[in-house]
């Protein structure tokens, strides 16, 4: 499919705002990408236009029953002025199991990869500079715009890309996060779509979010449904747990969301062979170790995210102080190893980088 492109004239442009100053998804660049369905035609004239509010019946679908699904990945600027995505096929991937789970039609990924590269071609400046940690956050998200009140699978749907240049998801930065391990709610049941991205699983989480946020800590820690024991994921982030001899990530069980910078730090992990294991961890099994001693770092892993380390875990009225609430070795290396990798300032011998 050919990538129509309408661009603003110069004169209209804004230029991106201080990259120190950017924080994460507030500001948005001049263009996206559109690419509408339905039943008859399929996904058809895809488009990159000017950034503008869409018009939406009130009975669309998505407004009512949720099928909303989106995908989160990063363009980085190299220190040879290149742009850099990093493993962008795995989320549009993603995106994909993500419609199927949800009844959403599929994407075709050439014409979405092309028209991303369309749109970043157009907003190429508003990537911003390798030197404080800042990229260009690319957010592709599907909802259905059938006007509805049935309960049934939408037959239109509007896909597009925004983007917006971002810093760090945490104010903290890098520095140690503060987590609330829940075990009052609960984010994704087995069967049910948490190892979809769909808007449902976040709009789910935001309560307990609030509450942990009241009560001073930065993310919620989810356990499973069933014995509100085991540790599932953080609210934008996969967890990873370095004991003495091994480093426990919880399983792709069904309930947690597939996270490509998880697969990422996986892959680094066993290339650097230290012994991992994807297996079902309990929260207790966590503070027993801390107390021993034998709990050296937790660390949490996404594409806004990036590695993020973990200062304190509170469970039921107890605070766990992880490596004395200071960065930890490991979060570090796998930091600087990842962004060197996705910043192209190091040669990538796992074919995750493209430059554009
Ligand atoms: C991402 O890491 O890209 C995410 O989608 C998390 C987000 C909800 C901020």
């Amino acid at each position: 499919m050919e990538i129509k492109t309408q661009t603003l004239p110069p004169s209209q442009r804004r230029t991106r705002p201080d990259d120190q100053q950017l924080g994460f998804g507030r500001i948005f660049t001049d263009h996206m990408l559109v690419m509408p369905f339905d039943a008859k035609r399929g996904w058809h004239d895809p488009e990159v236009r000017p950034y503008a509010p869409f018009s939406l019946d009130p009975a669309a679908m998505v407004l009512h029953y949720g099928q909303a699904i989106f995908e989160g990945l990063k363009a980085y600027r190299g220190r040879d002025d290149g742009i850099y995505l990093f493993r962008p096929l795995a989320n549009l991937e993603r995106m994909n199991r993500s419609a199927v789970r949800m009844c959403m039609p599929t994407l075709p990924v050439d014409t979405v990869f092309a028209g991303l590269k369309a749109l970043l071609k157009v907003d190429g400046d508003w990537v911003p500079s390798a030197d404080h940690g800042a990229s260009l956050y690319i957010r592709p998200t599907m909802v259905a715009t059938e006007a509805g009140l049935g309960v049934r699978p939408a037959q239109e749907y509007l896909f597009y890309v925004i983007l917006s240049p971002v810093g760090a998801y945490y104010p903290e930065g890098f520095n140690p996060v503060k987590i609330y391990v829940t075990d009052k709610y609960v984010r994704a049941v087995p069967g049910g779509v948490g190892e979809a991205k769909t808007a449902g699983n976040y709009a789910a989480s935001i309560m307990a979010a609030v509450e942990a946020q009241q009560a001073g800590y930065t993310q919620v820690l989810w356990l499973d449904a069933k014995e509100r024991r085991l540790v599932e994921e953080v609210g934008t982030m996969n967890i990873f747990f370095v004991f003495k001899d091994r480093i426990v990530t919880p399983p792709l069980s069904g309930t947690i969301l597939p996270g490509i910078t998880r697969d990422s730090v996986l892959r680094l992990l066993a290339d650097w062979d230290l012994p991992v294991e994807e297996r079902s961890i309990a929260i207790d099994e966590v503070f027993a170790a801390n107390e021993r001693g034998e709990l050296q770092e937790v660390f949490g892993t996404g594409t806004a995210a990036v590695i993020s380390p973990v200062g304190s875990l509170h469970y039921r009225g107890q605070d766990c102080q992880i490596n004395q609430g200071k960065i930890g070795e490991l979060a570090l290396k796998l930091f600087n190893e990842l962004t060197a990798i996705q910043y192209g300032r190091k040669a990538d011998p796992y074919g995750w980088v493209i430059r554009l």
